[in-house]
């Protein structure tokens, strides 16, 4: 694999970077993961209006232009043969000696993006239905920002696999927030789609925006409100919603069959509009 770091494209095996990074030691760093479908970038500007606003909100700077970015994304996708599967974007504070307060503006951020390919279309967890279980947020307070800081979403990710499901959904307050690495929603037995509001609670996926645009479209009912997991329990279909996933079905929450226990018409129709949308 050809991957690039601050300036080069490189073989992955030659490919450093510096152990002081503040990505490495304070997870200072933000990242965008942008899904590639046929050899396309899918919502691309999207993922860059959301990166201004992460850099925004840790007073990081931008380290190129937009087009700059979007030119090695495509570098990459070509130089890999990528069809499908994604681009992984980081950009970290930088390497300094190890200090808690940031360094000084001369210091260049750490920028890094690799593709890696991955089954969007053809994805078996999107046949079968995916199976959750509830398990608390513990992560900070700060969900909207997208950070490398992935240590709580990766611990509930574990021990879902441990109890034999597919991924968690963090529970705050007794509501839903996300899953471990996508947006989750219920639909009702009235046949509404119910997904958390944006705030800090949760990352405002790039793939939720242009779901809820279909499900608009195709004039279902959505509630953009906070939902409890008893509620998710007694929804007709349940769904999360990434870049990677794009929108995948959930057919057991806690070992409990949602709705008939396979997966549901509204998730697949979203699904299928959402492909043909982005082709
Ligand atoms: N994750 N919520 C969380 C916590 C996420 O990490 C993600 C994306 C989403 C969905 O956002 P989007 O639709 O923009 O991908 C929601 C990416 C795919 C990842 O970490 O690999």
């Amino acid at each position: 694999r050809t991957v690039y770091v601050n300036g080069n494209f490189l073989p992955e095996e030659e490919a450093t970077v510096s152990v002081f990074d503040r990505g490495f030691l304070f997870a200072d760093a933000i990242y965008e993961v942008t899904s590639v479908l046929d050899g396309k970038l899918i919502d691309f500007s999207g993922h860059m209006t959301r990166l201004h606003r992460s850099l925004d909100a840790l007073g990081m700077a931008m380290p190129m232009k937009d087009a700059d970015l979007l030119a090695i994304h495509r570098e990459l996708v070509s130089r890999n043969a990528l069809s499908e599967g994604l681009v992984y974007l980081q950009i970290s504070r930088g390497a300094e000696d190890r200090d808690f307060a940031f360094p000084g503006p001369d210091v260049p951020p750490t920028v890094v993006l690799f593709t890696q390919e991955k089954q969007i279309i053809e994805s078996a967890l999107v046949k079968r239905g995916q199976k959750v279980i509830t398990t608390d947020d513990l992560r900070w307070r700060r969900c909207d920002i997208k950070t490398v800081q992935l240590l709580w979403a990766s611990i509930v990710k574990n021990e879902a696999k441990a109890k034999g499901a597919d991924d968690a959904w963090m529970v705050r307050d007794g509501y839903v927030t996300e899953g471990s690495s996508n947006n989750a929603y219920i639909v009702t037995t009235d046949g509404t789609i119910v997904t958390r509001d944006i705030s800090n609670d949760i990352l405002a996926g790039i793939t939720r925006t242009a779901v809820l645009k279909c499900a608009a479209e195709i004039g279902v009912t959505v509630e953009e409100r906070a939902f409890t997991v008893a509620e998710a329990k007694a929804a007709r279909e349940a769904f999360s919603t990434s870049a990677t996933g794009f929108v995948t079905p959930v057919i057991a929450i806690d070992g409990e069959p949602v709705g008939d226990g396979k997966p549901g018409p509204v998730a697949a129709r979203l699904r299928e509009i959402y492909i043909e949308m982005s082709r």
